[in-house]
C-alpha cells in the first residue's frame, strides 16, 4: 500500500508537496515525532505516544500539538488507508523558519503537523550489529524523539549493509544504550535488564509496557542500575552466556538471533517476554 498523509485537515498522497522548503524541520531537523503500530485499524498505545510527543515538543522548545488535531489526523489516515495499514508516523516541526538554526520570533512561528500511515509488519526476531558511534547521554536533546535522525540513518544503513536490521549503540561513557529505533534488553543470570534512562536512551513505550506487564506477572525484567550494563556485555551474548532482545513500536519485543554476523540463541526470558507482550497487546490497544 502507499503512504497516506494528513496535514491541516486535508489528505495528501505520498508524493504531493505539502511543506514549504523553509520548514525548519526540513532545513535543520527542528521537529519531533512518534511512530506507532496500527492493529485492526487502531493505533496502538496512542495515548502514551501523544504524551511522549508533547514531552518531546516541550523539550525542544516547541508547543505541544493540539491533541484533538492529532487524533483527527490519525483517524483520517487510518480511514483512508487500506486494510494493510500497520504503522503511523506523527511529525511536528517548528514550521517555516530562517535558513540557520535560530527560529523565527515566537509571534511569527507556525508549527507544522503531519500524520502519515503506511504498512509495517512486525518482525519476530532481530539481527543486530555493534557500531563505533555513540549516543550522547549529555546531549541537549537526549531522551527526546526528535526528527534529527541522521545518525540513526547512518548506523542502521551499516546494519542493513551487513545483513542485519538494527545497530546497537553505546553511550559516551561505554554503557550499553539502545538501538537506532529500539531499546535493548539483556538476559543474564535469570533476569532481563534494560539500560536506565540515564544512559541517554529513549523512554521507549514498548520498553515501558514490558517493564509494567512483567512486574504484574512476576517475570524478572527490570531497569539496570546506572553503569550496571557496559557495552562490552555484548561479548557475553556472542559467547552464549547472555542473550539479547530489542523492543520498539513496530518490532514489539524481538529476541536477537544474530550479533555481528554470528548466530546467537534467543534467550528463554526474551522469548517469554515476547509472548507476554503479544498476549497483553491483544487485550487492550490503548494500555
Ligand atoms: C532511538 C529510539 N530508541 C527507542 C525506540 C523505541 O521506542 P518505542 O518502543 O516507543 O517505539 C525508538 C523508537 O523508534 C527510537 O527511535
Amino acid at each position: 500500500m502507499g503512504v497516506v498523509i494528513w496535514s491541516n485537515g486535508r489528505l495528501y498522497g505520498p508524493e504531493e508537496p505539502l511543506a514549504p522548503g523553509i520548514d525548519h524541520g526540513l532545513t535543520v531537523g527542528d521537529g519531533v515525532f512518534e511512530t506507532c503500530a496500527v492493529y485492526d485499524g487502531t493505533a496502538f498505545a496512542l495515548t502514551r505516544h501523544l504524551r511522549r510527543l508533547a514531552r518531546s515538543a516541550l523539550g525542544l522548545g516547541l508547543t505541544a500539538p493540539d491533541e484533538g488535531a492529532v487524533r483527527e489526523g490519525v483517524a483520517a489516515v487510518i480511514a483512508a488507508s487500506g486494510p494493510d495499514v500497520g504503522r503511523l508516523r506523527i511529525t511536528l516541526t517548528g514550521g517555516p523558519g530562517p535558513l540557520g538554526s535560530p527560529r523565527f520570533a515566537p509571534a511569527d512561528q507556525r508549527q507544522s503537523l503531519f500524520v502519515l500511515a503506511g504498512s509495517g509488519a512486525p518482525s519476530d526476531v532481530s539481527r543486530v550489529i555493534r557500531v563505533p558511534w555513540v549516543r550522547n547521554e549529555r546531549s541537549a536533546v537526549a531522551g527526546l524523539k526528535t526528527t534529527s535522525y541522521a545518525e540513526n540513518v547512518v548506523a542502521v544503513s551499516e546494519a542493513y549493509r551487513l545483513g542485519a536490521d538494527e545497530a546497537v549503540l553505546a553511550n559516551t561513557v561505554g554503557e550499553l544504550c539502545e538501538g537506532t529505533a529500539s531499546n535493548v534488553f539483556l538476559e543474564r543470570e535469570g533476569e532481563l535488564l534494560t539500560p536506565p534512562l540515564s544512559s541517554g536512551c529513549l523512554a521507549g513505550i514498548t520498553r515501558e509496557l514490558l517493564l509494567e506487564w512483567s512486574a504484574a506477572v512476576g517475570l524478572p525484567v527490570r531497569e539496570a542500575a546506572p553503569g550496571e550494563l557496559r557495552y562490552d556485555v555484548l561479548d557475553e551474548v556472542v559467547e552464549g552466556s547472555a542473550h539479547l532482545a530489542m523492543s520498539g513500536s513496530i518490532r514489539n519485543v524481538s529476541p536477537v538471533v544474530s550479533l555481528d554476523g554470528s548466530e546467537v540463541e534467543a534467550g528463554p526470558l526474551c522469548v517469554e517476554a515476547q509472548r507476554l507482550f503479544q498476549a497483553r497487546l491483544a487485550d487492550d490497544l490503548d494500555p
